[in-house]
């Protein structure tokens, strides 16, 4: 899905209604032309950069266990939370992007 900007805050994208995100399962987003990986974890949400540190692969298209996310590629995992590598061969963390839900949207920021 594609976001557009929202109406109070131009860093802020829509991704879409929390409802499109399903506990335990993970989306493929864009937000300012930056492709994500949109989680949730009960009643949180978290997004990280839609790819793998150590290749070109997408996370979305990987595998969630225990709160992390394995790449298809080689099975490396990031912690869904912070993004940091949880095994080999990953060693260097995604970069993870705020969310926050306004007004029954889900909005994600590219800020730092
Ligand atoms: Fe993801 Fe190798 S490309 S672990």
């Amino acid at each position: 899905m594609s976001a557009q900007p929202s109406q109070d805050a131009a860093e802020w994208f829509d991704v879409g209604a929390p409802a499109d995100f399903e506990d335990g399962e993970v989306a493929p987003v864009v937000a300012d032309g930056i492709e994500m990986a949109l989680f949730r974890i009960g009643d949180d949400l978290f997004a990280l950069r839609d790819k793998c540190t150590h290749g070109r692969t997408k996370l979305s298209d990987g595998f969630i266990e225990d709160d992390c996310i394995e790449c298809p590629l080689h099975q490396g995992k990031f912690a869904i939370r912070t993004g940091e590598p949880m095994s080999e061969p990953v060693t260097k963390a995604v970069k993870v992007f705020p969310v926050r839900v306004v007004d029954g949207r889900v909005q994600v920021s590219t800020a730092a």
